[in-house]
């Protein structure tokens, strides 16, 4: 089975943008934890970034013929799409929403998501380990014990 990681925009920046609040790790580091996490119970992670809301699209489209689950770090498009959210809605597979800072101790117009409604959970907070505890939240999904 393959899950898709998929990250919205400037979190490429990760590791050296807003240190203070997201952390010192990188993209790539934090997407190398979670694909190794998931190689263990036999999940194979596709992984992709962009900063183009119609590119994350058309990725959420593919995913639903060729994965079975999303963890999905929308970015500031969180508090702003219409049209990821329509498209995280007509997935037919489970979708799980991870931020790395806890957005409602922040701005308050990150504690708005147009994403939250339509996803599976919703992981904030937790800086790096939210992608893996989404990680763990998935796979019980997909074997029936979410
Ligand atoms: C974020 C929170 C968003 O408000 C922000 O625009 C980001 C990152 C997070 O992971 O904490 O780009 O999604």
């Amino acid at each position: 089975d393959q899950i898709l990681l998929l990250n919205g925009p400037n979190l490429n920046l990760l590791g050296q943008r807003n240190t203070k609040i997201y952390g010192q790790a990188s993209l790539d580091e934090i997407v190398n934890k979670v694909e190794e996490y998931l190689k263990k119970q036999d999940y194979q992670l596709i992984s992709f970034q962009s900063n183009h809301e119609g590119e994350l699209i058309d990725r959420l489209h593919e995913a639903n013929n060729s994965c079975s689950g999303v963890i999905f770090n929308p970015g500031g498009y969180t508090h702003t799409s219409v049209a990821l959210r329509d498209a995280v809605e007509v997935l037919n597979i489970p979708v799980i929403e991870v931020h790395l800072s806890n957005v409602h101790n922040r701005e308050p117009f990150r504690s708005h998501s147009f994403i939250a409604p339509v996803a599976a959970g919703q992981i904030l907070g937790l800086g790096p380990l939210g992608y893996l505890t989404a990680a763990y939240a998935l796979m019980q999904i997909l074997d029936g014990k979410g």
